[in-house]
């Protein structure tokens, strides 16, 4: 039996958000997402079973994790134990590429790892639906990861994700890192936060299921004008419930509106760009992919000295051994 694997997966975007939960100790979404895997910012994931030890070691970045995400790692890896009748502690080794805890999905990347690598470490064979439900136990956005390119992730219980196939648009993704600190407000705190006290949280989530309908339908006809349009509404209403709430949650910057202008600015000159924001300033453009310098260039200038990266459609989680 295998005692250690390592994984890679890609953070995702999610054009239809995840935001609210309907069971939050088993991880199920109140709402259905709609997600583009990107090809940049992998995680890397090693866990080792490590039967004589004490208690689960956790590794982010070659330094020991804080309390919080040592937790959070081992109520994952209790998930692999009770399935694998295992009960060995583990050492869990995670390397990312982008800054953790920025709104640029960290967490969908690392618990995609953590799911691939922990699954195989245990000697469980799952397949990618069970893998993808196993990732969403971490973080529902995770259960994305598992996926390549386009995937929809199902809300209610047993929620995984599968492919959406999509062909006849060549899109990429913007991705303008105004701030790469760790956010105030942890994206669960703040889904949780809004769902229980934002007078608009309901209004939205019921929007997001016609924005859903309507995305597919243009992702079905190749339309991505429509679908960056539908995008963008479905990520201003998420931000506004987030407004509504008691106490307000708001991640966007003042730079973020900045970007938001330009993108505008962008589209009254004929070049297609559409904009969307998760629980952080940054501002991740969607565009045609032969479009992708040109916004970049005018990203670069609106927001002087800010990372601006580039990415396409990536792969799904996977052993780093696969390929
Ligand atoms: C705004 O998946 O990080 O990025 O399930 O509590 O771990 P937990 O939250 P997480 O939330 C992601 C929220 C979002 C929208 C999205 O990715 O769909």
């Amino acid at each position: 039996m295998t005692e250690a694997a390592t994984a890679i997966a890609h953070p995702n975007i999610a054009l239809i958000k995840y935001w609210g939960k309907a069971d939050e100790r088993l991880m199920i979404p109140a709402v259905d997402s709609l997600s583009m895997t990107l090809d940049v910012f992998p995680t890397t994931t090693t866990v080792r079973l490590t039967p004589g030890a004490g208690t689960d070691t956790v590794l982010l970045d070659g330094r020991p994790a804080d309390g919080e995400t040592t937790k959070r790692v081992a109520t994952f890896l209790d998930l692999l134990r009770e399935r694998s009748n295992r009960p060995a502690p583990a050492v869990v080794d995670t390397r990312n590429t982008v800054p953790t805890g920025a709104g640029l999905a960290s967490s969908a990347s690392g618990f995609a790892a953590l799911a691939v690598a922990g699954a195989a470490a245990f000697g469980l064979d799952l397949d990618r639906t069970e893998l993808s439900r196993l990732a969403r136990r971490g973080s529902v956005s995770a259960a994305r990861s598992v996926i390549a390119g386009w995937a929809i992730c199902h809300r209610g219980t047993g929620a995984f994700a599968e492919p959406l196939p999509v062909s006849g648009i060549d899109p990429a993704m913007v991705i303008v890192v105004l701030n790469a600190g760790a956010k105030a407000i942890s994206s669960r705190g703040a889904m949780r936060r809004t769902t229980e006290t934002s007078p608009l949280y309901q209004a939205w989530a019921e929007s997001s299921r016609v924005d859903l309908a309507e995305m597919r339908a243009a992702l079905d006809s190749g339309d991505l004008d429509r679908v960056g349009e539908i995008a963008e509404r479905n990520a201003l209403g998420m931000h506004a419930t987030m407004l509504a709430a008691r106490p307000a949650v708001r991640y966007l910057a003042p730079a973020t509106l900045t970007v938001l202008d330009r993108v505008l600015q962008l589209r009254g000159a004929g070049v297609p760009a559409y904009a969307t924001m998760d629980a952080g300033p940054n501002v991740k453009v969607l565009c045609r992919s032969a479009d992708a310098q040109t916004v970049a260039e005018a990203l670069r200038a609106t927001a002087p000295g800010c990372p601006i990266v580039t990415a396409r459609c990536g792969p799904a989680a996977r052993l780093a051994a696969e390929r």
